[in-house]
Formats: structure tokens, sequence, C-alpha cells
């Protein structure tokens, strides 16, 4: 890619989405390589709600690599940070061997920001390596399978390399190259789906993803007949009910294996929690609401801490969310309580409200992000909003 001549240097910025697992990812066979033990499933969530966005610049006039998180500088010699850069350079050489060294001798500054708090817990990991790799990927021109670049920065973040309804493979292999993400169908396939991100609570987590689930692997009896037992089969349903949008399949895949994914964090020595009360009364809630309705209406899934994320469809979604904010009063005074698509009012029938039989829990819940499911990373244009200044620098207010 040829150095744009007015900034003295190439740069690139992109956005990458979150992405929800309902077939989770729980454990590594190489820690390094972030090679899971089992195959795992995510809806990838739209990036007008929920979006990382990263401007990459690369320069020979940079004397080292940096970056930038969320306003921070960070280390940038993180293990993880290090793989990623070192594989899409990997691939750069490999691609430009023709004499073109493509940025090759340069350096690079990254300025990353989350449109949603870090601290919220919604995979902000997964977003942001996605959005590096495809970033750095871009600048140098870099094209192909990139998914096995971000798997070795975050495993989850390799589903967020594509759009819709995502599988990745485990693989078989001992260098990681066939454990790759795919996509299963485009989130065009299924537009009546919604999703319902219940924030919960916007504290950091006492255990990560990271070393909880070092600790199953090393510990639970339970996660080792999941990864072999259970979930191959599950994979073939999930992406059966996917492509055909059967939703009650769907819905009670998803909150099973959200549910075993949590039986095996307890069946971890010690054990890990990560849902709370209000967690728990989200998963009564859920399971009244759809027996009082004589289907299966609402799924719910938890991933490393307590917020729920709620699958529905359409024409559901309005009543849901208002049994939702009748039975988790937000603060009247607070902030919204609604980010994302608008959900139209409905009047909940006293026969509803008394089938649940709950008592209301004030702030249980702090808001509730609306998204559908969204489109994979992309490259801003028309017009770029680079995060770097023409000197290569943050600029004053990310
Ligand atoms: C519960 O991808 O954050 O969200 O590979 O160590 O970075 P590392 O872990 P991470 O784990 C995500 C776990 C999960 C389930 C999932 O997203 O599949």
């Amino acid at each position: 890619m040829p150095e744009d001549k007015a900034l003295g240097f190439n740069m690139v910025t992109c956005s990458a989405p979150v992405n929800i697992a309902v077939i989770k990812y729980w454990g590594k066979r190489d820690e390094e390589l972030i090679l899971p033990i089992n195959s795992s499933l995510s809806v990838t969530l739209h990036q007008d709600q929920l979006r990382t966005t990263t401007t990459v610049a690369c320069s020979r006039s940079f004397e080292e690599d940096r970056i930038w998180l969320n306003g921070r500088e960070e280390d940038i010699t993180l293990p993880r940070l290090q793989s990623c850069l070192r594989e899409v350079r990997r691939l750069a050489r490999k691609r430009h061997s023709d004499g073109d060294p493509a940025g090759l001798s340069h350096k690079f500054h990254i300025c990353s920001v989350n449109n949603f708090p870090t601290a919220a817990g919604l995979a902000s990991s997964a977003a942001g390596y996605a959005c590096l790799v495809y970033s750095l990927a871009r600048v140098l021109g870099v094209e192909g399978e990139l998914s096995v670049v971000a798997r070795q920065g975050s495993g989850s973040a390799c589903r967020s390399m594509y759009g819709g309804f995502v599988q990745w493979t485990m693989g078989q292999r001992e260098d990681g190259k066939d454990s790759i993400a795919q996509q299963v169908a485009p989130e065009t396939n299924w537009p009546e789906l919604r999703v319902l991100v219940l924030v919960v609570s916007a504290e950091r987590k006492l255990v990560g993803s990271t070393s909880g689930m070092q600790t199953s692997v090393e510990t639970s009896s339970l996660l080792k007949h999941r990864a072999e037992c259970v979930v191959p089969g599950r994979m073939e349903q999930m992406i059966r009910a996917v492509k055909k949008r059967d939703f009650a399949t769907f819905a009670e895949l998803t909150m099973k294996d959200s549910n075993q994914f949590h039986a095996t964090c307890l069946d971890t020595y010690p054990p890990v929690f990560y849902l709370n009360d209000v967690s728990r009364r989200i998963i009564n809630l859920v399971h009244r609401y759809n027996r009082h309705c004589g289907e299966t209406r609402v799924a719910y899934s938890f991933d490393a801490g307590p917020n729920a994320v709620i699958f529905t469809l359409q024409e559901h979604t309005a009543e849901f969310f208002q049994v939702g904010g009748t039975f988790f009063p937000p603060e009247t005074n607070g902030e919204q309580f609604l980010k994302g698509l608008p959900i139209t009012g409905v009047t909940l029938s006293e026969e509803l409200k008394e089938a649940i039989g709950m008592e209301p829990l004030v702030k249980g819940i702090s808001y509730i992000i609306s998204p559908k499911a969204g489109p994979g990373p992309c490259v801003m244009e028309d017009p770029p909003q680079h995060l770097l200044c023409p000197d290569g620098l943050p600029k004053k207010n990310v």
C-alpha cells in the first residue's frame, strides 16, 4: 500500500462487532495458540449499538509500536498483542514476497475505543482483537483467513471476524491452522431475531475468563464430559436451528448451554461464580414468562459475568422489554433505561404479572441495550473518522 503523501504514512480506521456465544467456548487445549477444547457458535451483534473502533497508522518515522486503548496508552509487549502483530506482519511478508515490502520496516501506532463501557463485561476483548487484526491487515494490504490471527488475541475474537451466525471449529491440528471461524448464516437470514442485553452490573468481574477456564480445564470433570460428549451434538443441532430459523430449538439449546457452562464453573475447584442474584432472578423470569405463554418465546445466555443476553423474536420484543422493566424497574431519575433500537410501549395484563408472581427489584438492571444481529468488521470510509492525528498521536477527545 503506497504511503499517503499528505500524511507521510498509511492510516486506516475500522470497526468490529461484539459477539455472544450460544454454544460456549470454555477451555483451551493450547494456551499459547489459543486452541479450544470444543467448537462454539455465536451471534454477531450490530455495530450501531456495540462496537470497537480502531485506527492503525503505519510509518517508518515511528520509533516503536504503540497502542492506546480507551484513552490510555497500554503495554504493547503483552504476549497476545505481540502474537497478533507478529502474525499479521508474517502474512504481509508472505503476500508481498514479490518485492513490495508494504510497510514491513514500519512501526504501528494503534488507537482503539469502545462505544460501550469496557467494565460492563460485554465481550470487549473479542471486538477489540477482531478490530485490531482487521485494521492491521487492511493497513498492510493482507487478505485471506484472519480469524486464526484474531484467535491468538482472544479465543472469542475469531468469531467477531464475521457477521451473522458464526461457528468456531475447534480443529484437530497442533499448529491451529484448522481452528478457524466461519459464517454459518448471514444476519439477513433471520431478520426477526432480536437481542436485549440486560446490563446487571458495571463492576469488573472477579475472575477473568482466561484464568477461570484454565482452572476449569485443570479441575472439572464435567467440563471434559461437556466438551467430548455434549457440545459436538449441540453444534449440529444449533446450526440446523439457525439455518431453519427454528426459534424454539435455538432458544432451548442456548439456555441449556449457558446453564451447562455455569455448571462447569461451579464444578471447577475452587468454584467460579459469574451469575449473581439478579442473574438468577432473570433466569426464573424467563422460564415463568415462557411457561405462561405456553411456548418458548425468550431465551437467556450469560457469559463470564452477571449480564443477561436475551434472544427473542421481533413480535415478542416489546412485551418482554415491558416484563423486564416491570420486574426490574429502573431508577426514575437515572440514565436512559433503553439504549439501541426503539421499542414501543405495551401494557402487561394483570394475568401475566400474576403468573410471573415475582417481587419487583428496583435498579436490579441498570439499563437495556437492544441490538439485532449484525455484520462483521468493516473499514470506515466517507469520511474516515480517524482516532489518530496527522502526527500519529491520539486525538485529544479519545
Ligand atoms: C464465556 O475469549 O474471553 O465468553 O481466549 O482466554 O481470551 P480467552 O477467553 P475469552 O473467553 C470467552 C468465554 C465466554 C464464552 C464464549 O464467548 O464463547
